[in-house]
Parts: structure tokens; C-alpha cells; sequence
């Protein structure tokens, strides 16, 4: 048999185990998990002593583009996606203007050819205003969900009240992604700090109940509605806790942040470079958060990279921008936490890549198998290695991660048959495409 593309002697991450086979592609899709000594290609690649993952997906990431692209552009943030091994974004609509519209969705779409290295799928903003327009706008091609803000954050994206969620639930039927924070509450609960206070206030102004609030408040919609919700960023005990007993209803994201830094440590640490929406917190909340990624209960882990200027990161609080990049530490810092034993490399593929399928919908990506898309994410688990702000592709130029030594690495990239990134280097010109997912 002729293939495009033969992964050999990879130790392959399927669904049902790992098992050492050679993967034959074709056309962009997996074409057998079984090639033959004796089958060829027009490309081989030896994957002895590797591992072959599913391609990685990170379903949450803040791209400045359209807006401000000397920030982040569509270019820029999927080149950090290929370095760091991920073949697949999920790009968040608050951009300038933010992605609330057919036409900007089209416009967005009609770009993505043009600069992007891995595939993409597209939030649509939820407003009063397009509140109608949802049911036809979470259908397009490339959207993986609506995304409505409760809380406020970077951007002017909100509904904060019962009435407005409540209408946006009932416009559409697809799986809705939320920033659950109490909008009520932050509100009240700003007037308690000053600016200048340490950055650690930052946990206290958006404190454990702003999120827990929120979360039963948006659980208690999704029931009234019969609309399923999936809680963005959940950082809590109590949300964790709560959420256990709502499953069927509520599915959640856990980000690589919280399951990596401590407050109040990280604010003396990194100062501006820690504050992110929600808050890094306390080890009872990081202790509670690795508890439920064991345990089965966190859907989907991502990254909420969200570059912001290293001069506007290091105002005063709460001057400086919530939000840190993310996308390309993203998998190597998971990677660690594999290294380090805190969660093995089966479930970290079906937090990363099945996990995300299932909730967005997303198809033929996320699972090793015959038809699906040919996105392969290479990893060493010895290659060590140390995170550096010259390594960040974003233009912002820093990670909250500079100087961790990490074990595990992504060494290459492919997606639907395209190398994108080996050894370091990008290896393509733009082939990303919109996903797919299920109307
Ligand atoms: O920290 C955050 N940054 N949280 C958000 O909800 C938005 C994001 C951003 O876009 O900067
Ligand atoms: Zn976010």
C-alpha cells in the first residue's frame, strides 16, 4: 500500500490502550493503524521511543485578532500552538470588535487559510442584542460554541443578569461555554480594595464565592432551560464539589494554571504576571483541582492563554490586565505533571483532546482512529528542558512559566498529514482550516 504519511514504531495513545503499530495516512485522514514493513510513503516518520498522541486541543484561547494583532494575531498565536504541540484552538470571541455576528465570523473564517498553522474553531459572543441571532449563529461553519461572559473581564462582553442568560439559553441548542463569575458581587466587593494594594488582592477582590455564585447560578439556569452549560476556568473546591452532583446538565474546564501555581506564592513571584479571571488561589483549591482531574470529574483541560503587554502586565493592581499566555506551555507543562505522576499520559490526552471532542462536538478530531483527521502530537516524556520567555512566539514575548524546568516535550506537530512543527522548528507554511462540529 502507498501512503501519504507512516508514523512508525510510535507508542500510540488509542482510546481503548497504548499499543506500539505503525499509522498510515492518507488525504489527511487516518488511513490504518496498522501499515505494513512493506507499505510506503511519500514521508516517513520514525517515532521510535516517542509517544503519538491524539492532536492536542486547546479549546480556550484569547487571540487579539481582529483588534490588535502587534499583540497576538492569528499567525502568531497558532505558530505558539504548533510549537507547543497542539493542533487544534478554540479562539475566544472579546477581540476589538468582538466575534458576535455573521460577518464576523466570515470575516474571521475568511482569513484563517491565509495565516493560520493548526485548525481553529470559533466562539461566537453572546449579547443582549444577538440574543436572537444565536440559534443560527452557534450553527455556522467553524463555531464551537457560544460564549457568554456573566462576569466581566478584558472586552465589553456581558450578560450578567437571570433574564439575559436565560434568554440566550433558550436561543440554540448546543452546549454553551461560560465565565461564571458574580457579576453582582465583584461589583460590591471592588470598593473593598484600593489600587496599589498587592497583587494578591486580586484573589481576594474576585474571591471563591464571586465563582461559586455564578456557577449555581448558571447550573440553576441550565436545568430551568434544559440547556447544557460548560463552566469555563473552574477554580474552586466548592464549584468542583457542586459540579459532581449536576453532571448531566454541566460539564467543566480546569486550566494548566491552576493545576500549577499557588497563591499567594505566585503573586510574590510574578507579581502582575500571575493575575489572571479567575484567580490563581490557595493549595486547597490547586489541591482540590488535581483532586478532581483523578477522580473523572473535570471534562476538559485548556490553557485561557491571553497574552497582554509585558508594560501593561506590570501597572499596579488593578491596573494591569487580567490574563497570561498559555497556549504553547500549554501541553509541556501537562506534560510535567505526567513526569512528576500526577495524572497519567491516557488521562491527559482525554482531557486535552477526547474531552474537548465530546463537549464541543468537534469531529473527526480528538481519538486515534481509522477516518479521522491526521492530527498527531509527538512527544518525548524524557526530554527535559527549560521554559523560556525567548521561546514565547507570541509578540508579548513572556510566560508565567520562565525558568521551569519541565520533563516532556512536544518534538512534532502534524495536522491532517501536515507537518507543522518538528524538532523546534515550524515546518509549513499556514494549512490550518476551520473544524468541523456537529450542527
Ligand atoms: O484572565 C483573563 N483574561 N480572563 C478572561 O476571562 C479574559 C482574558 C482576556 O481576554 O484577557
Ligand atoms: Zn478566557
Amino acid at each position: 500500500m502507498q501512503y501519504d504519511l507512516i508514523i512508525r514504531h510510535g507508542l500510540c495513545l488509542f482510546p481503548w490502550g497504548a499499543e506500539e503499530t505503525d499509522i498510515g495516512v492518507r488525504n489527511g485522514r487516518i488511513a490504518t493503524l496498522d501499515a505494513r514493513m512493506t507499505d510506503t510513503a511519500e514521508r516517513e516518520i520514525d517515532a521510535r521511543h516517542l509517544h503519538v498522541l491524539p492532536g492536542m486541543i486547546d479549546a480556550h484561547v484569547h487571540f487579539r485578532d481582529p483588534g490588535d494583532a502587534s499583540i497576538e494575531s492569528m499567525a502568531s498565536g497558532t505558530r505558539g500552538a504548533a510549537l507547543g504541540g497542539i493542533t487544534t484552538i478554540f479562539d475566544m470571541p472579546n477581540t476589538t470588535p468582538s466575534i458576535t455576528s455573521a460577518e464576523a465570523i466570515a470575516d474571521k473564517a475568511a482569513r484563517v487559510g491565509a495565516s493560520c498553522l493548526v485548525d481553529i474553531g470559533l466562539y461566537v459572543g453572546a449579547t443582549r442584542a444577538n440574543t436572537p441571532d444565536l440559534a443560527a449563529l452557534e450553527r455556522l461553519p467553524g463555531v464551537c460554541a457560544v460564549k457568554l461572559f456573566a462576569g466581566s473581564s478584558t472586552g465589553d462582553l456581558m450578560i450578567e443578569d437571570d433574564d439575559g442568560i436565560e434568554a440566550v439559553m433558550r436561543s440554540g441548542h448546543r452546549r454553551i461555554a461560560f465565565h461564571s463569575e458574580d457579576e453582582y458581587r465583584l461589583q460590591a466587593r471592588r470598593k473593598l480594595f484600593k489600587t496599589g494594594q498587592p497583587y494578591a488582592t486580586h484573589m481576594l477582590w474576585r474571591d471563591e464565592e464571586c465563582a461559586f455564585l455564578g456557577t449555581r447560578r448558571i447550573v440553576a439556569l441550565a436545568r430551568r432551560t434544559n440547556r447544557p452549560a460548560h463552566i469555563l476556568h473552574v477554580s474552586t473546591a466548592e464549584e468542583l464539589d457542586y459540579l459532581a452532583d449536576h453532571r448531566e446538565i454541566a460539564s467543566c474546564e480546569v486550566l494548566v494554571n491552576h493545576l500549577t501555581q499557588v497563591a499567594p506564592d505566585c503573586y510574590e513571584a510574578l507579581g502582575g504576571l500571575a493575575v489572571m479571571n479567575p484567580p490563581i488561589r490557595d493549595r486547597r483549591h490547586y489541591d482540590a483541582s488535581w483532586a478532581a482531574i483523578r477522580d473523572g470529574r473535570v471534562d476538559v483541560v485548556s490553557s485561557d492563554h491571553a497574552p497582554h503587554a509585558l508594560g501593561a502586565k506590570t501597572r499596579p493592581w488593578p491596573d494591569c490586565p487580567a490574563g497570561l499566555t498559555g497556549v504553547q506551555t500549554l501541553l509541556p507543562v501537562m506534560l510535567d505533571h505526567v513526569a512528576q505522576g500526577r495524572l497519567s499520559l491516557g488521562r491527559l490526552v482525554d482531557l486535552m483532546a477526547a474531552g474537548p471532542a465530546r463537549i464541543y462536538g468537534l469531529q473527526t478530531k480528538g481519538r486515534l482512529a481509522v477516518g479521522f483527521d491526521a492530527d498527531f502530537t509527538l512527544v518525548d516524556l524524557r526530554e527535559r528542558r527549560t521554559i523560556r520567555n525567548e521561546w514565547i512566539a507570541s509578540p508579548v514575548g513572556w510566560t508565567p512559566f520562565d525558568g521551569l524546568d519541565v520533563t516532556g516535550w512536544p518534538v512534532a506537530t502534524i495536522v491532517r498529514g501536515h507537518v507543522v512543527m518538528q524538532d523546534d522548528e515550524i515546518t509549513s507554511p499556514p494549512i490550518g482550516r476551520l473544524a468541523r462540529f456537529a450542527p
